[in-house]
């Protein structure tokens, strides 16, 4: 029997290639977007992949009423993949209780369904962000949390904390995935990352740079404890993401003896510096970057990389691609949107 699954915040980023694998994987798949950070139009994209039009229902995730008619709708749900939130690290330390109220509400609100309509399995979308300023390097799943650095990180330690109190008293089975940083986009770059306001992200301003529609950029840091002195993080392929997320829902299908309750880093262990990744993107554009040497940005962890064992051990994954297919994927996207 096709199981369904509800995807949130489907017309995202992470969420759009989530839908190509999971379509791929022979899914049935619906997603609730409000489109306030994402365009509708990436599900354009998902068809012209797959062939598939996925149903969006643009509704708020803060509108419990209008989130349970969706579960009346599809009373045949069988899981939940929670991606929609805001993320971005500077912004939320700009707008705090905006990043409460939208991504602890919409959380809230989906959870109350989970719970009202039985679903089976909840796969939630956590970050690296939690480790705050790792004590050791690299993190894996034990490594004690921070202090969150800012209130985008604090919404996925609450997050965690609430599904972790949820699954005791609860028949549905949850996954917390921590995401270390997702970036690159589909191989035939027609689904990408594409913010409705400028993006804030490395990769994006890298492309954007590249591409001139930014004169230059800055290297934020460079007395970092590092190899170089800039930031280091855990680049991931967004498309590794999203097969990671297919291969957590089909395990916690097939094992009916896994945990209630589990958090699993998603990167490929390997701490990469902004300016490494700015010399892997020249390699592969064949483009020279403008950039510029500045002071660090508020909220920034120096370094941190994962041990992502577990993914492997529970349920066989594996990043498959590198920095540089991670680059060229993003650059052909930025063509491909120009
Ligand atoms: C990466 C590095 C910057 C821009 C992201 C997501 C967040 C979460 C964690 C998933 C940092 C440096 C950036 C620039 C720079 N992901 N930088 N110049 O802050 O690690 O957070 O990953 O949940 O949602 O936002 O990512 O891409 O903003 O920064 O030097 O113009 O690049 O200092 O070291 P970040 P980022």
């Amino acid at each position: 029997m096709i199981k369904k699954i509800l995807v949130t915040g489907g017309t995202g980023y992470i969420g759009s290639h989530s839908l190509v694998d999971l379509i791929e994987k022979g899914f049935e798949v619906i997603s609730i977007d409000n489109c306030s950070r994402s365009f509708e139009t990436s599900l354009d994209g998902v068809k012209q992949i797959t062939g598939n039009s996925v149903k969006n229902y643009k509704i708020d995730l803060c509108d419990l009423e209008a989130v349970k008619a969706v579960f009346e709708e599809h009373k045949d749900i069988t899981g939940i993949i929670h991606f929609a939130a805001y993320k971005s690290v500077p912004e939320s330390i700009e707008k705090p209780l905006m990043y409460f109220r939208n991504n602890i509400e919409s959380l809230t609100n989906i959870l109350q369904c989970t719970e009202d309509y039985n679903i089976d399995y909840f796969v939630f979308s956590s970050s690296c962000s939690v480790y705050g300023e790792p004590q050791s390097l690299p993190v894996t799943e034990d490594t004690p949390v921070q202090e969150a650095q800012c209130a985008y990180a604090r919404t996925k330690q609450m997050g965690e904390q609430m599904l972790q109190d949820i699954a005791q008293a609860s028949k549905t089975k949850f996954i917390a995935l921590r995401y270390f940083n997702p970036v690159g986009a589909h191989e035939t770059a027609v689904i990408g990352e594409k913010s409705i306001d400028k993006p804030n992200n490395l990769v994006p301003i890298i492309t954007e740079t590249a591409l001139g529609i930014r004169e230059k950029m800055t290297v934020f840091g460079t007395d970092w404890k590092s190899r170089d002195g800039s930031c280091v993080r855990d680049y991931i392929h967004v498309c590794d993401i999203a097969e990671a997320h297919t291969m957590a829902l089909k395990y916690l299908i097939k094992n009916t003896e896994a945990p209630n309750f589990d958090i699993i880093n998603l990167g490929t262990g390997n701490g990469v510096s902004v300016l490494e990744a700015i010399v892997a993107f020249e390699e592969v554009s064949g483009k020279k970057l403008n950039y510029d040497l500045g002071p660090k940005r508020e909220g920034d962890v120096g370094l941190i990389y994962s041990n992502c064992r577990k993914a492997k051990e529970t349920f066989g994954w594996e990043a498959q691609r590198d920095i540089k297919v991670m680059m060229k994927s993003a650059w052909d996207w930025q063509l491909n949107q120009n």
